[in-house]
């Protein structure tokens, strides 16, 4: 038996624009994915994800017969919500692989083929999710190019204040879908989104020098610019602005995180308070959760 688990993710600053050779800044959550091992007959139904990752973690890892296992996943990720449910499945499925493969632990083998299995999910994907998901904390992160992807962990050099989840209900559309929005827009005006794209870049960057302590930028500005910027990227629903709009009334700093959702839900919401405990009776009467997150929990682990 192996059991393996690995964080959900959060985007500070930079989703889509990474899709482009932008940075972003990811961290991961206290929120984690467990999947476990046992032996089993079952033969793979390669159209379910979960058995398409399994199957294509073992092929990379050089394992063929995959017929002889079987696994329970357990998840307190929100799925399909921004919070990198599917990266998650794919790195947990990748490090269960280089177990079953009897390969040393090695976090930049799972990064990669956990990579290739999110390319399923959406034929275009930055990398990032999977690399924050795998090596936990905090990360910059940037695709140079297809075989040129580049991070850096970081240790926030002040604490972040406590920060929250919304969940603004699952988006209809998946990643991909989200990720294509993008492209179609960026071709019919690239002018436009070329600028969009460049504020999100300094805004990720006035972010990474606010946790490294260099810059007195206000945290509650800066998520309230790169929401902006998103919201005329095109990737947040007018239900989702509507609420965040309500929010803002109360004082509250909320961006979306991940790839968003234009029809309905756009996923989780991250939210800064300075009293968040003023926010409670709102949240509540709006029939909604909010959730405290920890940041920077730790990457892919094999449990004992
Ligand atoms: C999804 O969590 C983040 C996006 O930037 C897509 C990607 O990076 O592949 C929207």
């Amino acid at each position: 038996m192996i059991k393996v688990s690995a964080p959900g993710k959060i985007i500070l600053s930079g989703e889509h624009a990474v899709v482009y050779g932008h940075p972003g800044l990811y961290a991961s959550t206290s929120l984690r994915m467990n999947v476990e091992l046992s032996k089993s007959s079952r033969k793979l139904d390669l159209t379910s994800y979960a058995d398409y990752a399994f199957n294509k973690a073992l092929l990379s890892f050089g394992v063929k017969n995959s017929f002889n296992y079987s696994f329970k996943v357990n998840s307190k990720i929100p799925i399909g919500s921004g919070m990198g449910s599917s990266a998650s499945l794919a790195v947990n499925m990748s490090a269960l692989a280089q177990k079953i493969a009897k390969k040393e632990f090695n976090l930049d083998k799972i990064n990669k083929v956990a990579y290739e299995i999110e390319k399923k999910q959406h034929g275009n994907p930055s990398g990032g999710d999977n690399t924050i998901i795998t090596h936990g904390g905090f990360v910059w992160y940037r695709k140079e190019a297809e075989n040129l992807k580049v991070f850096s962990k970081i240790t926030p050099k002040k604490n972040l204040p406590n920060l929250y989840i919304i969940n603004s209900g699952t988006p209809k559309e998946t990643t991909g879908e989200m990720v294509s929005l993008v492209r179609e827009k960026y071709e019919q005006s690239p002018k436009r989104i070329i600028n969009i794209l460049n504020k999100i870049e300094f805004c990720s960057k006035e972010f990474l020098k606010l946790i490294l302590d260099e810059n007195n930028t206000n945290l509650g500005d800066l998520i309230t610019l790169n929401q902006r910027l998103l919201e005329e990227l095109g990737v947040v629903s007018s239900q989702t602005r509507n609420l965040i709009g309500l929010l803002e009334r109360k004082k509250a700093s909320v961006k979306i995180s991940g790839a968003g959702g234009k029809t309905y839900g756009s996923g989780i919401l991250l939210v800064y308070h300075k009293n968040p405990d003023s926010l409670i009776n709102f949240v509540k009467s709006q029939k909604l959760d909010m959730i405290p997150v920890t940041l920077g929990g730790k990457g892919v682990k094999i449990e004992k």
